[in-house]
């Protein structure tokens, strides 16, 4: 199975089919890092997920940049994080981040601030933005990374 893949999304609804794809795929323990400069479309991508994992459609799938951490139920518990306005290493316990990553499927925005609450198996994705659109970036670190990409191709 591959460790990296490159995309391309055009526009922000190509974005989250990518997004709706990887999201089909997502079982408990996995974790998305993140990965892009404001506005380069993580969260959009994780509106996508979010449909993939089934949560419902009337939930807000928002950036949770004020609230941090939100939860949202589907096929699997879905928590999507910010840790942009995260300082301190210690408020990731306190935000139930790792324990989220053993009892949910997990996607979190500017992971690269904090490399060490990312698993040692998880899926980076690095956001560019580009003339075109997005560029996507994907690589696995161990095989749940390299089952998702797969997911993705299919
Ligand atoms: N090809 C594209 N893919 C994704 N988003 C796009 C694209 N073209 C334009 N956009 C727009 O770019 C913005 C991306 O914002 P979004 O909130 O998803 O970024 P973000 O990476 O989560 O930023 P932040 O770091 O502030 O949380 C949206 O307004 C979206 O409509
Ligand atoms: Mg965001």
């Amino acid at each position: 199975m591959p460790d990296a893949l490159t995309l391309t999304a055009t526009t922000a609804a190509d974005l989250q089919a990518i997004g709706e794809r990887l999201g089909r795929a997502l079982a408990i323990g996995d974790v998305l890092a993140l990965v892009g400069p404001l506005g380069a479309g993580k969260t959009t991508f994780v509106q996508g997920v979010a449909r993939g994992v089934e949560v419902p459609a009337d939930r807000h799938v928002a950036s949770p940049t004020f609230a941090l951490v939100n939860e949202h139920p589907g096929r699997v518990p879905f928590v999507h994080a910010d840790l942009y306005r995260v300082e301190r290493p210690e408020e990731l316990r306190e935000l139930g981040i790792e324990e989220a990553c053993e009892r949910a499927a997990v996607a979190l925005e500017w992971a690269d601030r904090f490399p060490q609450v990312v698993l040692a198996d998880h899926l980076q994705i690095v956001f560019e933005p580009r003339p075109d659109g997005r560029r996507l970036r994907l690589t696995a670190t161990g095989p749940r990374g390299r089952a998702l990409i797969a997911a993705i191709k299919e």
